[in-house]
C-alpha cells in the first residue's frame, strides 16, 4: 500500500532511512562496533572479486569497488551480466563472485552465476527477494533487507545494496588485515549513523522539487562525479532517463575533456555530486569548466561544500557532511528525489515508466 504517498517509488524513498538502518543491523553489532564474521565467507586468501548485476544493482557494485579497494587492498572487477556471460570471461584461482540483484530472478545475472558455478568459483548472492532463484542456487546468501520494491525504478533496494556492500567491504578489511579495530569501529559508527543523515537529505525534498521544475523542460542532463560519485551519477542519470524519458548522461569528471565538456552550452542543466572530500578541488575544477561554458550548475554537495562553491555553482543542495561509505547514499536519496520530481512534473507514469518491466526474466 502506498499509504499518504501518490507513488510507490516516493514511499520507497522515504522508507530508505529505516531499511538501510535494518540492513546495516543486520551486518553489524552495535555495541561492539564491528561487522558480524558470516559462515562460509572468507576474504583473507581472495584474490579477487568479480561482481555482477544489471542497471542499478551493477551500479551498486561499481561504488563498491572503491571501498574493497580501499578498506582490503581486494582487487575487484565489476561487470554488467549480460556482457560477463558472453565474454568467456577469466576465472583465476581465489576468485569469489557475488552476484547482485534486488528481484533476485534477472535472466542475465543467473546465467553469469551458473557460468561461474561451473567454473568452481564461490557464488555470492547480494538479493533482496530471500525466496528467488538467484537465492537457492548461490553457494551463499547475504541478503538486503529493504521489504518489497514495487516502483519499477530501483531505490531503497539499492542503498540496501550499497549498505550490504559497506558491511562486506569492512568486513574483507578486516579479514585481510587492513583495517585495526578502531578503523572498523569509525565504519561501523558511520553506517549506524546514516539513517539518521538520510532523514536530513530527504528534508531537501522541496528545494529539489524547486529544482526538478526547471531542468524538466531540457532534453539532455548531464550528471557528473569522481570516485565513488561516478558510478553514483550513472546511476542518477539512469534514474531520471527511465522515469522521466529526459536523455540523460553520466561522466566521470576527469573525462570531460576527453570529449563530454564538447556538449556544453548556454543553459545545459551539468548536475554534479560535489562532497568537501580529498578531490573536492579536483571536482571543483570541473565546475568552474562547465560554468565558464554556460552550464547551469546544480551541485550536490556537503557543508563547508556549499561555502567554498558559493558564487560558482548556479544552484546547491547541501546535504548533511557524510563519508566515504555514507556519502553515496546520501547523495542517492538526492538524485532519487530530483528524478521522482522531474517525471512527476512532467506527468509520466512514474511506478509503471513505458518499456519496462521491474523484473527482466528474459535476455
Ligand atoms: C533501475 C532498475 C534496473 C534494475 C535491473 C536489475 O532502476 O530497476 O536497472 O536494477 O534490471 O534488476 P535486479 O536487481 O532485480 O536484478
Amino acid at each position: 500500500e502506498k499509504g499518504n504517498h501518490r507513488h510507490f517509488m516516493e514511499k520507497e524513498i522515504h522508507e530508505q532511512p529505516e531499511v538501510i538502518g535494518r540492513t546495516v543491523s543486520h551486518y553489524v553489532d552495535a555495541f561492539e562496533n564491528g561487522v558480524h564474521e558470516i559462515a562460509g565467507l572468507d576474504f583473507r586468501s581472495a584474490s579477487r572479486l568479480i561482481i555482477v548485476g544489471c542497471g542499478t544493482a551493477a551500479y551498486a557494485g561499481e561504488i563498491s569497488r572503491y571501498w574493497f579497494g580501499s578498506l582490503a587492498r581486494l582487487a575487484v572487477e565489476v561487470d554488467i551480466a549480460s556482457e560477463f556471460r558472453y565474454r568467456d570471461p577469466v576465472f583465476l584461482p581465489g576468485d569469489i563472485a557475488l552476484f547482485i540483484s534486488q528481484s533476485g530472478e534477472t535472466a542475465d545475472t543467473l546465467e553469469a552465476m551458473r557460468l561461474a558455478a561451473s567454473a568452481g568459483v564461490q557464488t555470492l548472492a547480494l538479493v533482496n527477494t530471500a525466496h528467488s532463484t538467484i537465492a537457492r542456487e548461490a553457494s551463499l546468501v547475504v541478503p538486503t533487507l529493504a521489504g518489497p520494491e514495487i516502483g519499477v525504478a530501483s531505490t531503497k533496494a539499492f542503498t540496501c545494496q550499497l549498505s550490504a556492500l559497506a558491511c562486506l567491504a569492512v568486513l574483507a578489511g578486516r579479514h585481510r588485515g587492513h583495517l585495526d579495530r578502531a578503523q572498523e569501529a569509525g565504519h561501523v559508527a558511520s553506517l549506524l549513523a546514516s539513517p539518521g543523515l538520510m532523514v536530513k537529505a530527504l528534508e531537501r525534498e522541496d528545494e529539489i522539487e524547486q529544482l526538478a521544475h526547471e531542468i524538466a523542460g531540457h532534453e539532455t542532463v548531464l550528471y557528473l562525479g569522481r570516485n565513488q560519485n561516478f558510478p553514483l551519477a550513472l546511476e542518477a542519470a539512469l534514474k531520471l532517463k527511465e522515469i522521466s524519458y529526459i536523455h540523460a548522461e553520466g561522466y566521470a569528471a576527469g573525462e570531460l575533456k576527453h570529449g563530454p565538456i564538447a556538449l556544453i552550452e548556454e543553459g545545459l542543466p551539468v548536475i554534479v555530486i560535489a562532497p568537501h572530500d580529498a578531490l573536492f578541488d579536483k571536482t571543483r575544477s570541473s565546475i568552474q569548466q562547465v560554468a565558464s561554458r554556460g552550464a547551469h550548475v546544480i551541485a550536490i554537495t556537503d557543508p563547508e561544500g556549499a561555502h567554498a562553491l558559493e558564487g560558482e555553482a548556479a544552484r546547491i543542495i547541501t546535504l548533511p557532511k557524510g563519508g566515504q561509505l555514507t556519502d553515496p547514499l546520501l547523495f542517492a536519496s538526492a538524485v532519487q528525489l530530483l528524478a521522482y520530481h522531474v517525471a512527476v512534473y512532467k506527468g509520466t507514469d512514474v511506478d509503471q515508466p513505458r518499456n519496462l518491466a521491474k523484473s527482466v526474466t528474459v535476455e
